[in-house]
């Protein structure tokens, strides 16, 4: 972190806060909130990577008797920041608890991707202010990327005084000290840093398993889809060293994790921050492809930088699973170039000819945003056309949300919120029927599950997923939980498959 980081961490005085102690003279700094503006600004400067992350001793056993309560909204960076959230908490003395009622520090580790995720989250903190009004010692905070927008912050300044604590996605390591901040002082802490930090190596994790795991390889993205509020959020591309990331990988190996997701907002761009070397995610498969654990995923992939060498090494398969989610968020090229996606229709439709030629029988994911401003119904059907071109297996379709402060926000829009809707109804009646239709084709099959649990449903079936990321549901000993196993699909739904054990292993091809 740099001195202009450190200014940026603020103090703002609000009225009734708990406390006998009053230190909040040593924290007299004038409140500016987060800016987007700033955040836009990519600095020049090289990312520097701590690897020295620990907790400061000063700090250890600050938690202890006490008990932290994380509530996590968004995607699975925002999940694995929780599980660095936990492990802090945790080298702190606190314990983990399920409920708020029970908990000394409850967080909100939230998303700003759409209005009703941000909505949500503003209905939490008022649910909250009750159990702060009975318990004034209760410690409540919100970060995650919510806490990176100006108005958010304002927004909890003005009329959610009771919040005290505001913590941004760029400084989650200093969460020790916010906390004893928070402890002593009147007032509201907020420490947004709007310029993205450094790379830090060595924050403690406390994972959600112990059989699939997540792994960081780059944060930020520097794409600036003009809908998009994550660049913002999240700061600007920056890739671990990949030495970093093949020690971690293989740490989980070794602890006989069975699956690796690895993270990041545009996986693609990999590298593209290396001063020093030329190196990018083909590469780093290439490398995390020869240790020993059965699955590796990646997401997100951005279409654009997907480049040939990727493929090359993706077709190498082994514990390189054949599931590419490859969002594609519009099949019109003029929508697309609204959406500064870089790509055209038939681009991305390339792309994906390139990889079913080099990946036989792979799966493909995406995502689509309908009602993007002044949509034709004509482009709209250039997205279901495409849609059913690729053959998709699944989707996550959404209506698009302005989000303050992007330019897409600013765009004058002629398309009718019900049109929207209907759009969307239209839109996901074609996911669920080639949903169903690509389920159907695994009735008969023979695939292999990584064997995760229960079935939510019903407590004497087991669930877990192919490597296609389909979710199968079957009966099974418990001692199968975190194995491998094969299963032959009996009855496809749309959403899952229903299948058997099969007693002998069978070869899969
Ligand atoms: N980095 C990923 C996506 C991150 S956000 C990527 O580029 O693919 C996940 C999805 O949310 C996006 O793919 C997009 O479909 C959707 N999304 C993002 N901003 C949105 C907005 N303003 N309104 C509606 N959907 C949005
Ligand atoms: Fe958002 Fe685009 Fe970056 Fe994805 S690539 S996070 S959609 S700006
Ligand atoms: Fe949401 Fe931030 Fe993820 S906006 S989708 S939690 S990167």
């Amino acid at each position: 972190m740099n001195e202009q980081q450190r200014l940026q961490s603020q103090q703002v005085n609000s009225s009734d806060k708990k406390s006998d102690q009053d230190y909040s003279k040593y924290f007299e700094k004038v409140y500016q909130p987060p800016s987007l503006k700033d955040a836009k600004k990519r600095g020049k400067e090289e990312i520097q990577v701590h690897r020295d992350f620990e907790i400061p001793e000063e700090f250890l056993g600050m938690g202890t008797g006490k008990k932290f309560y994380i509530r996590t909204y968004g995607c699975q960076m925002n999940e694995h920041d929780t599980e660095v959230m936990a492990g802090i908490f945790m080298g702190l003395g606190y314990e983990p608890t399920f409920t708020v009622e029970d908990a000394d520090v409850v967080l909100l580790n939230t998303c700003a991707i759409r209005e009703n995720a941000e909505n949500k989250v503003f209905g939490e903190i008022g649910h909250l202010k009750p159990l702060k009004m009975k318990n004034p010692d209760l410690l409540i905070g919100v970060c995650g990327c919510m806490s990176q927008e100006e108005s958010v912050v304002n927004k909890i300044m003005k009329t959610h005084q009771f919040v005290d604590m505001v913590f941004g996605t760029h400084n989650i390591h200093r969460l020790p000290n916010i906390l004893r901040e928070a402890m002593f002082s009147k007032a509201t802490v907020v420490e947004v840093w709007s310029k993205e930090g450094d790379v830090i190596e060595n924050l403690p994790k406390v994972r959600r398993g112990d059989i699939k795991a997540w792994v960081n390889i780059m944060y930020g993205c520097d794409k600036f889809c003009t809908y998009c509020i994550v660049p913002y959020t999240r700061g600007k591309e920056r890739s671990r060293r990949p030495e970093d990331i093949i020690q971690e990988v293989r740490h989980l190996a070794a602890q006989g994790y069975k699956e690796i997701t690895l993270l990041g907002q545009n996986v693609n761009a990999y590298g593209k921050d290396f001063e020093d070397m030329k190196y990018g995610l083909g590469d780093l498969m290439d490398e995390i492809r020869k240790i020993d654990i059965p699955r590796i995923r990646f997401t997100t992939s951005h279409p654009r930088d997907f480049d040939d060498r990727l493929i090359e090494i993706l077709a190498k398969g082994g514990n390189l699973v054949e599931h590419i989610h490859l969002p594609v968020q519009s099949g019109s090229t003029e929508v697309l170039k609204m959406m500064a996606r870089k790509y055209t229709r038939e681009q991305y439709l390339e792309l994906v000819r390139k990889i079913k030629e080099a990946i036989p029988g792979v799966t493909l994911t995406t995502d689509i945003i309908v009602g993007f401003p002044n949509e034709t119904e004509e482009q709209f059907e250039e997205t279901l056309s495409l849609y059913r071109e690729v053959g998709y297996d699944s989707a996550y379709t959404f209506i698009y949300s302005p989000r303050e402060g992007t330019p897409a926000a600013k765009m004058e829009d002629n398309v009718p919120m019900a049109v929207k809707k209907e759009r969307l109804q239209r839109l996901n009646a074609l996911v669920n029927e080639l949903s169903a239709e690509k389920n159907k084709a695994y009735e008969g099959q023979i695939v292999e599950v990584l064997v995760e649990g229960e079935s939510k449903n019903n407590p004497d079936v087991l669930a877990g997923y192919t490597r296609k990321n389909k979710l199968v549901n079957f009966k099974a000993p418990k001692s199968t939980i975190g194995q491998l196993v094969q299963v032959k699909i009996i009855a496809a739904k749309t959403w899952t498959l229903d299948g058997e054990l099969l007693e002998k292993p069978i070869e899969v091809k």
